[in-house]
């Protein structure tokens, strides 16, 4: 597509010799509404060189531009040059790249060649999945998928939490209390049961504790009975976790979670001390951090045990060696700040200078409302419940709204996670908020729901209207107000998706296809779309086509589906 910014720096350039390209670039702005341009540029920094106001010097900017080819208008307005897209060029450069691109209009190759490493959900074993760990997992599969879209070899991986000194309490509990069957009729509830009452017990009973370290000290050192039993625990809670993924529609490249680093841990701490980076303390292995501002981080116990810093260490070592990554990212909450910040510190202090491309992108906390599922101190709530919840709720609202419509079962899986889904990547990831079910499923205002149904209706439009994809299409009947909004969001799309990817934050794209809903309604509103004049009716199915189009990519960026019908 044409870079109308880059032509407004071309012609700039041209005519100022005080800035640089990149200076101008930087002072290009977007004015806040369309009818101010598309472009502005201040003239403030030029009134040295010009020596005149900065009025006089945008007007003359501004006469010697008239007419190009390009925009269609530019114009001073005080001490701006504004320029004016042409709108035949906007609207034929747009339509031909998505009738060309299609499905990949927006997408790239930028990333050609670049290995991205997206980590994400990272549950642990023998713990619910739970309703916090809904932000992880979409954000994560969101950014994996945005990342892959602009031509990144993009790596997923499920960092389980399935080793640790929690495994040597299992495995006691399980031992002393335990029942098979009851467990795997069950598996996270009994398995959380039998944790919940080994700490208890623990309380009044500190020696219960020696017992757990022996058991995690005999699974480290491959202990066959331990093993099977750890095996087991892992296979029977993964299964449970598969479960929610399959809903969610997620795969991963790999599940090499904390376990998959312990024989590599001797030689990441053989390492360090050779590197001089660690220091004795009461038998225990610290790495001090003092200078950096944060506390001494344990590297390993006295007894000899390794922690979830040093397995990240040697996870990120492992990883850089096998996939020889150009980003390594972690989608992890905000509370794990400090903990990212200690080990890549470690990682750089080790003299690994990609330790900078280990990075953490943190993320706000979800809470419910009180009432709206029960919050109880102690009661977890499961993930899958939720999004079961929002599935039931989804095919009554179908019922009442659509009761014939086919694959009701279908649809409402589509809408009811879909919805959860768009609510999560709605706002900047820091940012903690409240789950809400009215606003979640509502079909109106700026929700997953909303914007689905703006997908379907442009899709029965282009039914009713019998649109056809080889059409040729005059593009200058597309000139209203409406159908010019529009097309210049749908021209923006690409850009977004960029900054998403360089911002790791998915929610540009949900606010640019709200937007995009926004807009399409307004024209589907305000136009007859399925009109009497046959080239007129064609142009419109074909921009109902690029909007539902790009609907669907957006959506799926964020790894929602698009019903075509709901
Ligand atoms: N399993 C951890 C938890 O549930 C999250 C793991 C995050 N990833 C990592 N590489 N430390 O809190």
């Amino acid at each position: 597509m044409i870079n109308f910014k880059d032509k407004v720096i071309e012609l700039l350039d041209e005519k100022i010799s005080s800035l640089s390209i990149e200076e101008i670039e930087g002072l290009i702005e977007v004015p806040p509404s369309y009818d101010m341009g598309d472009y502005a540029f201040p003239t403030f920094r030029l009134a040295k060189e010009y020596r005149k106001a900065p009025n006089a010097i945008a007007e003359e900017i501004a006469s010697t531009m008239e007419g190009n080819e390009f925009f269609g208008k530019v114009q001073s307005q005080g001490p701006y040059v504004n320029f004016f897209i042409d709108r035949n060029k906007l609207v034929e450069d747009v339509m031909t790249e998505v009738m060309d691109k299609k499905e990949m209009f927006g997408s790239s190759e930028l990333g050609e060649g670049k290995k991205v490493i997206v980590e994400f959900s990272s549950p642990n074993i023998a713990k619910p999945f739970h309703i916090g760990h809904i932000r992880t997992t979409v954000i994560g599969n969101s950014l994996a998928k945005i990342y892959k879209f602009l031509g990144f070899d993009t790596v997923t991986i499920n960092h389980l939490g399935d080793y640790g000194t929690q495994f040597g309490m299992l495995i006691s509990a399980y031992k002393k209390w335990g029942d098979r069957e009851v467990i795997e009729s069950n598996p996270i509830s009994e398995l959380l049961k039998l944790y919940v009452r080994f700490n208890k017990e623990a309380e009044e009973n500190p020696e219960l504790q020696d017992e757990a370290r022996y058991w995690f000290k005999e699974l480290e050192n491959k202990n066959a009975e331990a093993m099977e039993l750890w095996q087991w625990i892992r296979d029977i809670s993964l299964k449970e976790f598969n479960r929610v993924y399959d809903m969610l529609n997620i795969k991963f490249d790999s599940y090499a979670g904390e376990s998959f680093y312990s024989d590599k841990m001797p030689e990441v701490l053989e390492e360090m001390k050779e590197k001089g980076i660690v220091k004795e303390s009461e038998g225990a292995l610290i790495v001090d951090l003092e200078d950096y501002g944060m506390p001494p981080a344990l590297i390993m116990k006295k007894d000899g045990s390794t922690l979830y810093t040093t397995r990240d260490i040697a996870a990120a070592l492992y990883r850089k060696k096998h996939y020889d990554f150009h980003k390594n990212l972690y989608v992890v909450a905000s509370q794990q700040n400090l903990h990212f910040k200690a080990w890549i510190k470690i990682v750089e202090l080790m003299g690994y200078e990609w330790a900078k491309d280990c990075i953490h992108i943190p993320f706000g906390m979800v809470s419910l409302e009180e009432g709206t599922l029960s919050t109880r101190k102690g009661r977890v709530v499961f993930l899958e419940d939720v999004l079961n919840k929002a599935i039931e709720s989804t095919k009554k609202i179908i019922e009442d709204r659509n009761p014939n419509l086919e694959n009701k079962e279908v649809v409402a899986k589509q809408v009811g996670i879909g919805a959860i889904l768009f609510q999560e990547l709605f706002n900047q990831r820091i940012k903690d908020y409240t789950f809400n079910w009215d606003r979640t499923l509502s079909f109106e205002g700026e929700t997953g729901p909303y914007v689905q149904y703006t997908h379907a209706r442009a899709n029965s439009l282009l039914e009713k209207g019998d649109f056809n994809q080889e059409d040729q299409i005059s593009f200058h009947k597309l000139t209203g107000e409406d159908e010019i909004n529009i097309i210049r969001m749908l021209y923006d799309f690409p850009d977004v998706v960029i900054d998403a990817m360089e911002k790791n934050e998915p929610f540009y794209i949900t606010r640019q296809i709200v937007e995009i809903s926004k807009a399409f309604n307004k024209f589907y509103n305000s136009t007859q779309i399925i009109t009497q004049d046959e080239e007129t009716k064609k142009a419109r199915l074909m921009l109902v086509y690029a909007t539902k189009t790009v609907i669907k990519t957006g959506l799926g960026l964020l790894g929602i589906e698009a019903p075509n019908k709901m």
